[in-house]
């Protein structure tokens, strides 16, 4: 393989990183979590994790991939060979990613088409007033082929940016992507900041409220406090794309000459910003809706796909004439929101394949491509041909869809053993001074270096480990930890 590429320069590296961790996370997950656990005292919360643990964890990522200039699966046993599986399921995890990374993806390219139509001839897929957006959800996602034949839309313009290259295609991508969608998220933001009624949805978004830490009775719980720490702690992981070997590639196209303290900040800071302002830009006009519907706020809340794509369209049905044209602006965004999470995805398992096996990008990324075709078969065919099949964690379990499956495995186990492995690697074998010694490359200090140390090695980890217990919990139902 040629000179290993990299990035034009330090704002196309924060530019290429904030746009992998805008995702959907930030649109679906963080305003419910965040109107769920009691507004800005979860909005408090998060912040914090995001510049103590968040900020361990992704500088040790990208200081290990500008030290190795390698992609997770040859990084890490070039460091250490006894600690190459960390490595191989950093690979793994985008891998069983991206495939229904992609089919989400693809669910929001329906959609986006459903509002273009409406917006310019005013043609309506959904029905009259969205009310059937429930039916119109499930009728696509049960449909044969259609599932998959949008996937594979998505699947493909993600690929055509990974073989124009990093520079070409990663960079040149984001530079029309990024600044549409923090775009269009303020416009929508403001518009419905500006709604009658919305004052009441921003309090209950913005205004701590202590009922989530409180029994019933009113009694501080600590249990609840827990619960609303942890739940903070697996969206701040998620959102950040931390532990599934992105931050690695990433980090090994970066020069020796930009800070990684500084480009982290900044990735934070962009990535935060855009959930915060997704929150501005969703709980407002759902809670006006619930509350005039009649319905549960916390119900109407709920995140993930019911949010996105049956609560919103009713609630853009109720804004009259701009309501497609908010919901085209919606849907836009949110795909390339998507697609720029996907192309990181896809972009660490390329560029792993082309470090180990010595490939041209070109091939890398065609035999890649097929394999996430392959594996988005199962999750495009989940919930329509494919419903009656059930996947289990444990026999006797009560199973799950293809898509929830991959999502569980990766987010709620590998990921969070991932990042306990890397910071066992890194605060006890390599020693946290490995870290440290490649932020100060080329002149640079780094700030807290005590106070990273001592995250690595300890707080890290244990914190993972909560983590790791409450997610499994959640994830197969099983109460008590569960957040
Ligand atoms: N950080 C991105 C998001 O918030 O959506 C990307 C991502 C996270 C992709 C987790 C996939 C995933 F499982």
């Amino acid at each position: 393989m040629d000179k290993r590429a990299t990035w034009s320069g330090q704002l196309a590296f924060v530019l290429a990183a904030a746009a992998s961790a805008i995702g959907l996370g930030n649109l679906w997950r963080f305003p419910y979590l965040a109107a769920q656990y009691g507004g800005g005292m979860f909005i408090a919360i998060y912040l914090v994790l995001v510049m103590t643990l968040g900020f361990t964890l992704m500088v040790t990522e990208i200081a290990v991939g500008r030290k190795t200039h390698q992609a997770p699966l040859t990084a890490y046993s070039l460091l250490n060979r006894k600690w190459g599986f960390v490595g191989l399921f950093g690979t793994i995890i985008p891998l069983l990613i991206v495939p229904y990374y992609c089919v989400i993806g693809g669910w929001v390219i329906y959609y986006l088409k459903a509002y273009a139509q409406m917006a310019f001839t005013g043609v309506n897929m959904m029905g009259e007033g969205a009310v059937d957006s429930g039916a119109f959800f499930s009728s696509f996602i049960s449909a044969p082929f259609a599932p998959f034949g949008y996937g594979l839309v998505f699947i493909v313009a993600c690929a055509v940016v990974i073989v124009l290259g990093v520079k070409n295609g990663i960079e040149k991508s984001n530079l029309v992507m990024m600044p549409i969608l923090f775009l269009m998220a303020i416009a929508i933001s403001i518009y419905v900041v500006f709604l009658p009624g919305s004052g009441a949805g921003l309090k209950y978004y913005l205004v701590p409220n202590l009922d989530c830490i409180s029994t019933p009775d009113g009694k501080f719980s600590i249990v609840l406090l827990a619960k609303t720490v942890l739940g903070a702690m697996g969206q701040m992981f998620y959102s950040l794309s931390l532990a599934m070997g992105i931050m690695i590639t990433y980090g090994s196209y970066m020069k020796k000459s930009d800070s990684i303290g500084k480009c982290v900040r900044r990735i934070e800071l962009f990535d935060t910003l855009v959930a915060l302002i997704a929150g501005l830009m969703i709980i407002p006009v759902v809670y006006i809706f619930a509350v005039k519907s009649g319905m549960d706020v916390h119900e109407a809340m709920k995140a993930g796909p019911s949010l996105m794509f049956i609560t919103l369209p009713k609630v853009f049905a109720t804004l009259g004439g701009a309501g497609p044209w908010v919901g085209m602006s919606f849907f836009l965004l949110v795909v390339f929101a998507a697609a720029t999470s996907a192309i990181s995805l896809m972009e660490s398992c390329v560029a792993s394949a082309c470090d180990l096996l010595k490939l041209e990008r070109k091939v890398s990324a065609f035999f890649i491509t097929a394999i996430i075709m392959f594996l988005s078969v199962f999750s495009a065919l989940g919930y329509g041909v494919w419903g009656h099949v059930k996947m289990h964690v444990f026999p006797g379990d009560a199973g799950m869809p293809f898509l929830d499956y991959f999502d569980f495995m990766t987010n709620s186990v590998l990921m969070p053993l991932v990042a306990i492995a890397t910071c066992i690697f890194i605060g006890w074998v390599m020693g946290p001074r490995f870290v440290i010694d490649e932020c100060e490359a080329d002149g640079h200090t780094m700030r807290g270096k005590a106070f990273y140390s001592f995250m690595v090695k300890y707080l890290a980890p244990a914190l993972m480990v909560l983590l790791l217990i409450s997610e499994i919990c959640s994830g197969l139902k099983l109460g008590g930890w569960s957040i």
